[in-house]
């Protein structure tokens, strides 16, 4: 009698044991195939960019201007020899083309990528660059003659300092801040020092600056109109309702990913997705974070006088 009750009882426990493991194993088989669909998704997505169109009024301009802002591309190239990007901006018909830095690795010593692109746009329309942290350190920690080789592919590479530039009937004023926040008051020529010195102006005042964190403080109240710049990537993983959740600049929940943001002192701040990514933000050679709901983008701003 006790041998047959112990039995009895003794299955079913095996039974249940045995259904939560499949259970278990279904979440994790349904968990990978859905973050492998949101990968293979994602890298076949982020194969192409989308474009994104702003405008922004402005009543130092007295007629429309249209800026094509490039950023991050990370010598990523769209078609043979970026022929879909190059294809894209010229049907768009810039005034001006700017880079918002890190067009390029600063490790890989390839230059081709974005020297070959540059020609091309160059036809389009003129280039005008800021530094992005790959270019400086670039410049800085392997190659001097980095801006003068780039210049000779058509694009203007500033560096706190400013520059004005007549597109139509216009004059607008582009400076360029190469500093990010660590850097901004202690760099040799550094850009506290420049803005200090700046004269200022009646003309449309267009900042070119890499690092977008800058506006959360430094930049803030510096007359400036309108920045374009890039670093975050988009927030590398973007959240619906949420936005993206990481960049390098300001790390988890950062304040800047993508739009245009609107800051104290007036300025509209421009942020690009990017057009590539990099190992920049793991640390670790070859190992990006991925762009999950992120696609790479060409940012297109129309600088309107009315
Ligand atoms: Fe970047």
């Amino acid at each position: 009698m006790g041998k047959a009750k112990e039995k009895k009882n003794s299955a079913p426990k095996k039974k249940r044991s045995f259904r939560g493991l499949k259970i278990f194993l279904s979440v994790v088989l349904v968990l990978v195939v859905l973050a492998g669909a949101t990968l293979g998704g994602s890298y076949l997505v982020n194969r192409n960019f989308t474009v994104s169109f702003y405008q922004i009024t402005s009543d130092k301009v007295s007629s429309n201007i249209r800026i094509v802002e490039l950023a991050d591309l990370h010598n990523s190239e769209f078609g043979e020899n970026n022929s879909k990007l190059i294809a894209k901006i010229k049907s768009l018909n810039p005034d001006l083309i700017v880079y918002a830095g890190d067009m390029m690795n600063e490790n890989d010593g390839n230059y081709s990528v974005l020297f070959d692109l540059s020609d091309k746009l160059s036809e389009i329309a003129p280039i005008y660059a800021c530094y992005g942290n790959n270019e400086l350190d670039r410049q800085l920690f392997y190659d001097k003659t980095f801006k003068n080789q780039l210049e000779a592919h058509n694009v203007t590479l500033l560096s706190n300092e400013a520059r004005n530039v007549e597109v139509g009937s216009s004059v607008i004023q582009l400076i360029a801040i190469s500093d990010n926040v660590k850097q901004f008051d202690v760099s040799t020529n550094n850009a506290k020092k420049f803005l200090n010195n700046l004269e200022p102006t009646d003309n449309c005042r267009i900042c070119l600056t890499h690092y977008p964190e800058l506006f959360n403080e430094k930049l803030l109240n510096r007359n400036i109109d309108i920045a374009f710049c890039g670093h975050a990537h988009g927030g590398q993983i973007r959240l619906p309702y949420f936005g993206g959740i990481y960049s390098t600049g300001e790390g988890f929940m950062p304040n800047f990913t993508e739009g245009v943001y609107d800051v104290s002192g007036g300025t509209k701040v421009v942020v690009s997705r990017g057009l590539g990514n990099s190992s920049e933000a793991t640390g670790i050679e070859g190992i990006e974070i991925p762009r999950i709901n992120n696609q790479p983008e060409l940012v297109v701003v129309d600088v309107c006088w009315y």
